[in-house]
């Protein structure tokens, strides 16, 4: 089946820093990389290295050529990947030596999304296929009740965290992926998320997923962390990809904990993101 991704493309530069900056701080970097990132190329990338038919929807601007190229080259389709009259989208990242970070981004392109386009990239999807979405484009909530009528499974990561995002997206999702910060927040503004399904991740100390009165989860695969940047995004797409393979929801969290597990060991973003065969043996308990 196909897993389509309504999703940013950023250009991310990564700066190391000895620690992440105080407010009024001025702090100098011991490093800066550049790559491809943005929540939604990230969880494209991830999915594809998965081994998913993965066709990403966005927008980038005219400087934006690469990162189409990129994403292309881990084998997403781009096809529905429009350019537009905005720089490309941007972040800042921030990443300390413990692998902790903070990002700032600057959409640009990212929302620039046409609900034209968007219908137009799902004219031939239909149950079984998938649609993921983030908080970082335009039109989500068009996306999704599109979708949704159209049979598919809609999994919805509400990142950055905006309430009114949420409570747009909410009647048409299937599965809502929250970290732990934004299910507090989400839980403080709305107690639940209704009838979707709810994977709450947090970090080390793994995932829960929560399901017709039930809880599934699964503990963090212990390793040591370099960069945490985009752990939340390939723990998505791998969820997503397991699933369209016909993976449990227990054996799919397991995937995908094994997956961020492997990303944070790596520094960037999806260019961290692990092969379905590395996945495998480190489920296999050996390390790749
Ligand atoms: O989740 C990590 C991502 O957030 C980065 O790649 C950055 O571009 C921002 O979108």
């Amino acid at each position: 089946m196909t897993l389509y991704c309504l999703g940013s493309i950023n250009a991310d530069h990564v700066y190391a820093v000895p620690h992440l900056p105080a407010p009024g701080e001025t702090l100098a970097a011991t490093g800066l990389t550049r790559g491809l990132g943005g929540k939604g190329a990230n969880q494209s990338v991830a999915a594809a290295r998965a081994g998913a038919r993965v066709v990403h929807i966005g927008a980038v601007g005219a400087d934006g050529g690469w990162a189409v190229q990129r994403l292309a080259g881990f084998g997403v389709e781009t096809d529905h990947i429009a350019t537009c009259d905005a720089p490309t989208g941007h972040a800042i990242i921030n990443v300390a030596p413990d692998g902790e970070n903070a990002i700032v981004i600057l959409p640009g392109a990212n929302i620039c999304q046409d609900p034209d386009r968007i219908a137009a990239a799902l004219a031939g999807a239909g149950p079984g296929d998938t649609l993921l979405l983030q908080n970082e484009t335009s039109h989500q909530a068009e996306a999704a009740a599109l979708a949704s009528a159209r049979g598919l499974r809609v999994i919805y990561s509400a990142a950055p965290f905006a309430l009114d995002a949420l409570r747009a997206v909410l009647p048409h999702v299937s599965l809502v992926a929250l970290n732990a910060v934004e299910a507090a927040q989400m839980r403080a503004a709305l107690g639940s998320v209704g009838g979707a399904e709810l994977v709450v991740t947090d970090g080390a100390r793994g995932a829960v997923w929560h399901h017709g009165g039930q809880s599934l989860s699964v503990a963090a695969f212990p390793v040591v962390p370099v960069d945490t940047t985009g752990a939340g995004d390939c723990f998505i797409g791998s969820l997503a990809a397991a699933l369209d393979r016909g993976l449990s929801r227990q054996d799919a969290l397991r995937y995908a904990a094994a997956a961020a597990a492997l990303q944070v060991t790596r520094p960037g973003t999806a260019d961290a993101m692990p092969s379905r065969a590395q996945v495998e043996a480190l489920l296999a308990g050996s390390l790749p």
